[in-house]
């Protein structure tokens, strides 16, 4: 909800469209507002990326990136490049082509997956799986993102996909030279590299695009969540020229895809009141700014026996619980220390994502006051559980 509950503005936008528009074919026709957020789009997303396509959420926006991926590879003359390398830890959504890309998929029920999906290491700086300090273990996980498609076969791989800062992963920032050298790696193998912003977008992480701070555009962005701040349910899949191009010097050769309720008008409706309100509010600033202060506070709760990291940017905020602060010894994310945490956070009115990392996520407006009641109250479950399972705490 990056621009708050609440927004009477956005319903009528909505209302509006619906009572003049509400909704025609995808397959021959676009509309005013999907046009014009389309053309809104290109202006504010990094670099070249210019040509949308859109669905109706975060999974069919990796599902979309995904087909675009290896619809090129084969357009461009190599069909056997159909493999994706998404990182352990990662979450890019439910459908059965992106959890096939996600590192918590359920073989028992849904295996098996999507062929030709392979993970390397996520950049982790807290536990370096490589024992290497801060942007050298970031580095060292570039490196094997390489080494991953060379073992593939680079002539197999049509795509590697990541969340900038991957909020299922645990939160981790990497060096920005991280995403630099996967940009040159990606090249150098002839492969695509697909951003999923769908948490990371719109303001999340102090900047429109969590891409902008690291310093390199991909090929492809999947964007959901704050497209339309949750009001409609929208996604895309945002492509630059060297993709669209491949599309265009084809004509006869259209895109295997088809989703009825794409570039929904009101959903394109909703998006564009959204966008609005981020620019007269200049909302991504003030996210940043507030960002700032939600970090400032957060690493106070490092007093705690059992907080053993804060990290994040902006708005994207996490604390890790462990259960040596030494040894960094994890909780598992199903320890009952865990269970515990969540519910008392809950009970005393903050709603949040808690299992050994507690996230904090708000929207763009939150305040500083509501940010001080966010920290105590993980202050007061903090000491509430430590208390409660001392002995579960080294250290
Ligand atoms: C990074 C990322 N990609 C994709 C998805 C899937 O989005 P949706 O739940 O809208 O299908 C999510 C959902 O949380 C996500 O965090």
């Amino acid at each position: 909800m990056n621009a708050g509950h609440g927004r009477g503005e956005i319903a009528e936008a909505m209302a509006k469209q619906a009572a003049r528009l509400s909704y025609v074919s995808a397959v021959q026709y676009t509309t005013e507002p999907a046009a014009h957020l389309a053309h809104k789009l290109a202006e504010i997303t990094p670099g070249d990326l210019s040509r949308t396509y859109f669905c109706s959420g975060g999974s069919e926006a990796v599902e979309t990136a995904m087909k675009i991926a290896k619809q090129v590879q084969a357009m461009r003359g190599f069909p056997r490049r159909y493999k994706i390398i998404a990182r352990r830890g990662s979450y890019h959504g439910m459908t059965h082509g992106a959890m096939s890309l996600t590192a918590a998929r359920e073989e028992k029920f849904f295996g098996p997956f999507m062929y030709g999906v392979s993970y390397a290491p996520p950049p982790d700086q807290y536990r370096s799986p490589f024992e290497l300090e801060g942007e050298a273990s970031d580095i060292m996980a570039a490196k094997f993102v390489e080494q991953e498609i060379i073992s593939q076969g680079p002539e197999t791989v049509a795509a590697v996909i990541g969340e900038p800062i991957s909020s299922a992963a645990g939160v981790h920032v990497p060096s920005p030279k991280y995403w630099q050298m996967l940009r040159k790696i990606c090249d150098r193998h002839g492969v695509l590299l697909i951003a999923d912003e769908v948490i990371n977008g719109f303001g999340r992480t102090g900047t429109m695009f969590a891409t902008e701070q690291f310093g390199f555009v991909p090929d492809i962005m999947t964007i959901a969540k704050g497209l339309t701040s949750g009001y409609m349910p929208m996604g895309a899949a945002i492509v630059g020229p060297k993709v669209f191009e491949v599309f265009e010097s084809q004509p006869d050769v259209p895109m295997g895809h088809l989703l009825t309720f794409g570039g929904h008008p009101v959903a394109a409706a909703a998006a564009l009141r959204n966008l609005e309100i981020f620019e007269d509010e200049d909302l991504v600033s003030r996210g940043a700014e507030m960002g700032v202060y939600l970090k400032e506070r957060l690493e106070e709760l490092r007093n705690h026996p059992s907080v053993g990291d804060v990290r994040g940017v902006g708005l994207l905020q996490a604390i890790e619980v462990v259960k040596n602060k030494e040894t960094k010894t994890p909780f598992d994310k199903n320890d009952t220390f865990c269970k515990v945490l969540g519910q008392k956070v809950l009970e005393k009115g903050l709603i949040t994502r808690t299992w050994n990392i507690v996230h904090f996520a708000p929207p763009l407006v939150v305040t500083r006051d509501e940010i001080d009641r966010m920290v105590l109250t993980v202050d007061e479950s903090l000491t509430e559980v430590e208390k409660e399972f001392a002995s579960d705490i080294e250290g």
